[in-house]
């Protein structure tokens, strides 16, 4: 059996700092259009920060099977771009006024120019993937950019209604984890790494990004907007049922079902409040529910590493999915 240890934190950033710094850089020269309002929101959108956690994933599974060549510094970028692209679309759609703590940009530019802003970093990103004369790079990188918007739009039609648990992952898997998939798959297709190697790195991005999405709909129900720094309580207002919700709606009295039926149609908190879903989810054990799913998911990502040989990077990717579940923005 396997004894490797975990990282921690500050050996995860000692590791990569280096890397990270050169993708910001890198990001930054490919945000630089001829078109002054492209470069200007562009700018905005990375002095934003962000965790930046997808191109950490791509540096930790390039760096775990070997590679020392640049394409992990532009494939870090890339995948922050189509990131940071997919963020401005759904701050549209979703009417969002606020992301990492400042006005939106859409707040800020309004949809009409946010909507081609974001068109063009995301087609800028593509264009950048394609220095890397890569089919496979490609391929994942199409794939991914249909089941995101596939996911927006089963979840748009969702929207107000009572959904259950294996809707709400086909739509996480879409929305969040396919991008962690494919952010962990880049760093194989990269190094030119065995069918096996490749689809067990993907395993771990995709039951990592389902942990992050579960969290990510906890904390929107739970958190406070200053530290979440993004609209707090915002699914319930968007008619979004997600898992703690699902859980307590599956558990709940007639009345319970009814409260949160109400939200849901209402998109607002008018008839109920925030603090009586609260209520009504503690009572279920709902939130815990979600978390302790969420931490599943963690400890199959982690599992999904026994075929890697050992090495920082791996010691590097076992701390990534407590980092996620415990997180509070
Ligand atoms: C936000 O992603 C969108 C979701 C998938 C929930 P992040 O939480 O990674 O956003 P930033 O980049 O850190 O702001
Ligand atoms: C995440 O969707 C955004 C994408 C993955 C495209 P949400 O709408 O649930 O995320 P937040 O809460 O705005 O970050
Ligand atoms: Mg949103
Ligand atoms: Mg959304």
């Amino acid at each position: 059996m396997s004894t490797i240890s975990i990282a921690t934190a500050d050996e995860v950033i000692d590791l990569l700092r280096e890397d990270l710094a050169a993708i910001e850089r890198e990001f930054s020269r490919q945000s630089d259009s001829s078109v002054a309002l492209i470069t200007d929101i562009a700018t905005y959108l990375i002095a934003g920060g962000g965790k930046r956690i997808r191109p950490l994933l791509l540096l930790l599974s390039a760096k775990a099977l070997g590679c020392t060549t640049h394409s992990r510094i532009r494939l870090g970028a890339v995948v922050e771009m189509l990131h940071t692209a997919t963020l401005v679309h759904d701050d549209i759609i979703d009417e969002a006024d606020t992301r990492r703590g400042r006005p939106s940009s859409n707040t800020t530019w309004g949809n009409s120019k946010c909507v081609l802003a974001g068109d063009w970093l995301y087609m800028q990103a593509f264009h950048n993937a394609l220095e890397e004369r890569n089919f496979k790079v490609l391929d994942h990188l199409i794939s991914l950019t249909q089941q995101m918007v596939e996911g927006e739009l089963l979840q748009m039609e969702k929207l107000g209604r009572l959904i259950n648990e294996e809707e709400y992952f086909d739509l996480i898997y879409r929305k969040t984890a396919c991008l962690f998939k494919v952010s962990m798959q880049l760093g194989a297709a990269i190094t030119h790494a065995d069918e096996e190697i490749e689809s067990n790195l993907g395993e771990y991005g995709r039951n990592l990004g389902l942990a992050f999405q579960i969290v990510d709909d906890v904390l929107d129900l739970t958190a406070a907007e200053d530290i979440l720094g993004k609209p707090v309580a915002s699914d319930l207002r968007e008619g979004k049922a997600t898992l703690a919700v699902i859980h307590a709606l599956e558990r709940g009295t007639g009345a319970d079902r009814e409260a949160i039926r109400t939200v849901l149609a209402d998109r607002s908190f008018v008839h109920v409040s925030h603090p009586q879903i609260l209520e009504i989810l503690r009572r279920h054990g709902s939130l815990d529910y979600a978390m302790d799913t969420a931490c599943a998911y963690a400890e199959a990502a982690r599992l999904s590493l026994a075929v890697l040989p050992e090495s920082e990077a791996k010691r590097a990717l076992l701390w990534v999915p407590g980092f996620v579940t415990s997180r509070d923005r």
